[in-house]
């Protein structure tokens, strides 16, 4: 049977032009038992359009599993190593996710007291909140318009380990319990004024395509001649750095760890990604960077036979290693793709499964839950079996 794909149910704040083919709903399929067609089908459409949701879905960690390693047939890790998360308390990552024992690609992840769950005796879960990391903090009695609390983008991320271990071609994420609640005003606190409403715990998505899209002619030269350079074991090297109140990237105050105070590490495992990744199937690129573990950025020098009257910036290329520098450009490309009417916030019911491209989206887990607000969620990626691939040289000729 084909499957059927329809629009996401895009809320009214976001424009509709930017969701025509970013997004869609796939009807009449169960995605744990699914056809090899289908499943084919199911992996055509997720990369034309990024992110899948299906409605209604009983999936057991075995089958989401079976699922998100049908993308990377050959993966067996977990996007971090199967279990290393607990072990390592002082990453940021580490309060966040609880390993399934029985397959240990599969995370718990929610909020609130959890029992007998999936061979987990008990968990205490704590949704990921501005509160723990952002520089500025909103205070707990602020109320943002028609009476809702308001909230702040925790952190814009792709799913990756950044080091040793390649970025998952997709996550899926299995909402169980969803807390019932108030919608809440994501706030950018960034004097743009911009604000969103969202539901209670979304989680929010936005375009790597749309990203790079938006880019003016000069950063779009840029982007097509640079890599980013990632710090080594990057989620302890920035244990202490602060995030900025969009959740788009840190807070450059001196704080990260210095390369001696991290786990023993090595240069072979470092990794330096293209910023613009290539879509499989589609051949379009998305600015794709993980703005919190970007360390250095090196952009090579224009092309010869390109036109220099149009680019100003780093025409001779350059090695960019001050932190602060690094972030301002990364800052100055990815904000504008972040704005209000191109977030898809979703409102997760019960049962519904997303899965995303992980290598042409950026997400963010949104939201404020009191303790006792009970959220499961079961999240699965793997660490891929290939590196992202970036701009060939009719890319670099046509945007250089
Ligand atoms: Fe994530």
């Amino acid at each position: 049977m084909a499957i059927t794909l329809t629009p996401l149910p895009i809320p009214s704040t976001a424009d509709p032009s930017n969701f025509a083919v970013f997004g869609q709903e796939v009807l009449g399929v169960n995605p744990g038992k699914c056809s090899a067609d289908e499943l084919k089908e199911i992996k055509d459409a997720l990369y034309r359009h990024e992110i899948l949701l299906f409605r209604n879905v009983s999936l057991t960690p075995e089958q989401q599993y079976a699922l998100t390693k049908f993308f990377d047939p050959t993966s067996n890790n977990f996007g971090h190593g199967n279990n290393k998360i607990d072990s390592t308390k002082s990453s940021v990552l580490h309060p966040d996710l609880k390993t399934i024992p029985r397959v240990p690609q599969v995370q718990l992840i929610g909020n609130g007291p959890v029992y007998n769950h999936e061979g987990i005796p008990e968990a205490k879960l704590k949704h990921p909140m501005h509160m723990s990391c952002h520089k500025t903090v909103i205070k707990e009695d602020e109320v943002a318009n028609a009476g809702l609390s308001p909230t702040r983008f925790y952190r814009w991320h792709i799913d990756a380990a950044l080091y040793d271990l390649s970025p998952s071609r997709v996550t899926t994420l299995h909402a169980i319990r969803v807390p019932q609640g108030l919608k809440q005003v994501v706030r950018y606190d960034d004097e743009t004024g911009d604000e969103l409403l969202v539901p209670l715990g979304t989680t929010a998505f936005v375009s790597g395509q749309r990203i790079f899209g938006l880019l003016t002619d000069e950063l779009k030269s840029v982007a097509v001649r640079a890599k980013v350079k990632y710090a080594p074991h990057p989620y302890i090297w920035m244990a202490r750095s602060h995030v900025r109140s969009t959740g788009l990237g840190l807070e450059s105050e001196g704080l990260e760890k210095s390369l001696e105070e991290l786990p023993p590490w090595s240069d072979d495992k470092v990794k330096i990604y293209p910023m613009l990744w290539k879509n499989p199937v589609t051949n379009k690129l998305s600015l794709q960077v993980h703005p919190g573990g970007a360390s250095e950025i090196i952009i090579d020098p224009l092309p010869n036979g390109a036109d220099r009257a149009k680019t100003q910036l780093y025409p001779g290329g350059a090695h960019i290693k001050d932190l602060q520098e690094v972030r301002e450009l990364l800052y100055r490309m990815q904000r504008p793709g972040i704005a209000p009417k191109l977030v898809y916030p979703h409102d997760w019911h019960e049962n519904d499964l997303i899965i995303f491209h992980n290598r042409g989206v950026l997400h963010s887990v949104v939201g404020t839950f009191l303790p006792d607000q009970v959220r499961v969620f079961h999240q699965c990626n793997l660490a891929a079996s290939n590196e992202p691939v970036g701009p060939n040289v009719e890319d670099v000729e046509k945007w250089a």
